[in-house]
């Protein structure tokens, strides 16, 4: 869908997304590489499972949400790549985790 006009260079940085290695540029968001992706979705709704990709990319449709280094519900687009992440697209409801078990 959408592509970078050229290519991070020696600075580039790797991320994951859903565990597949990606380059990313320091600086951009992680939504800006989701939507490089030739599926550039990051969450399903969590009733009708529809896919949604990052949208307005200043924080204000919540539909860039992924988890990022295992924290759910990241706002992708107000998110800045960093060396090593792991991103992982939503899928259906949240969970709450609890102490209690
Ligand atoms: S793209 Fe709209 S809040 Fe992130």
């Amino acid at each position: 869908m959408f592509r970078k006009l050229r290519e991070p260079g020696p600075e580039a940085l790797t991320i994951t997304i859903d565990g597949v290695s990606v380059l990313a540029e320091p600086g951009e968001s992680i939504a800006a590489v989701l939507l490089r992706q030739t599926e550039p979705w990051s969450r399903l709704t969590p009733v009708s499972l529809r896919k949604r990709a990052p949208y307005c990319m200043m924080g204000v449709c919540f539909e860039c949400l992924a988890e990022v280094n295992g924290v759910a519900s990241v706002q992708t687009c107000l998110e800045p790549v960093g060396d090593g992440m792991r991103v992982t697209r939503q899928t259906g409801k949240r969970r709450i985790h609890s102490s209690r078990g």
